[in-house]
């Protein structure tokens, strides 16, 4: 998916060169600011609110006027929240801009409400992006799909073409094999839920209350004292564990950190034995 997220404000750019503003959360994967620098146009963060959700009522009518693109991520990288997609559509819609929702964590859901997808709420305007690195552990393939609006995405599939991003066949007979089972996803999110359960006790020994994520596989921790880069320093020094300062996802992380639950339980184990000494 970075592929995509990374060049898609330059193609969208190009089928509507009268906007050049790329709205993304101000908490987030680095990479949808990224796209949008290297494409030269506009990056302006929209700000989240208490539960690190979109405020859409921040962004000025100036800059929807001139957006070209909301990037979402639901369920997010590193807060965890799940969005109001269908409020984040509706709100798009009635200004002409095009909503990228980007879902690699959809299935590594824990609210109890379940998986949800823009998809839900009409395709109009909207497209959802999918990647197989969250879902079935798959990285280096390179695979996953994006749906939604129709000439949209027949617009994306003939410019990827003549950019030369095939998918070899015998990665895409890979992916339709991991799209094709479940099980394997459900074995998976059990675990995450595990190993984050886990790792939200230890914090909590230390004095640190990390909720629980929505969905995805990060623990968004309150540092104490809101220093992120000496609770980063002490739980590698002391735990060796090495996690990311928040403020690497925006100015506005500054005082958490991400904690990703990618490492089996006898792992964790040992960090708690390092951290607390039992
Ligand atoms: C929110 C988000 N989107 C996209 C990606 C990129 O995934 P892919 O491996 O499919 O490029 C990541 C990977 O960390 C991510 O966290």
């Amino acid at each position: 998916m970075k592929e995509l997220v990374a060049t898609l404000p330059q193609w969208l750019r190009l089928r509507r060169p009268d906007r050049d503003t790329v709205l993304y959360p101000a908490v987030s994967y680095p990479t949808y600011e990224m796209g949008a620098v290297l494409a030269g146009c506009r990056a302006v963060p929209v700000a989240v609110d208490s539960g690190w959700r979109l405020d859409l009522g921040s962004v000025a009518e100036s800059d929807a006027e001139r957006a070209l693109v909301l990037w979402a991520n639901s369920p997010g990288n590193p807060c965890g929240q799940v969005d109001d997609l269908g409020a984040l559509a509706a709100w798009a819609r009635g200004r002409g801009v095009l909503v990228f929702s980007d879902e690699c964590y959809v299935e590594h859901t824990y609210a109890p409400a379940g998986p949800r997808t823009i998809l839900q709420h009409g395709s109009h305007g909207v497209v959802a992006v999918h990647s197989l690195s969250k879902r079935s552990n798959l990285a280096g393939l390179r695979a996953g799909f994006y749906a939604g609006d129709g000439d949209v995405v027949r617009y994306l599939s003939e410019v990827r073409k003549h950019a030369g991003l095939f998918v070899a066949g015998p990665v895409q007979a890979a992916a339709v094999v991991a799209l094709d089972d479940d099980d394997h996803v459900s074995v998976q999110r059990a675990r995450y839920l595990e190993r984050l359960d886990c790792l939200r006790a230890i914090l909590g020994e230390l004095g640190v209350e990390a909720p629980l994520p929505e969905g995805g596989l990060y623990l968004w921790a309150p540092a104490p004292g809101g220093d992120a880069w000496g609770f980063t320093e002490q739980l590698a020094v002391e735990g060796g564990v090495l996690v990311s300062p928040g403020d690497f996802y925006g100015a506005a992380g500054a005082g958490h950190v991400r904690i990703a639950a990618v490492q089996p339980l006898e792992r964790i184990e040992l960090v708690r034995r390092r951290l607390l000494g039992r």
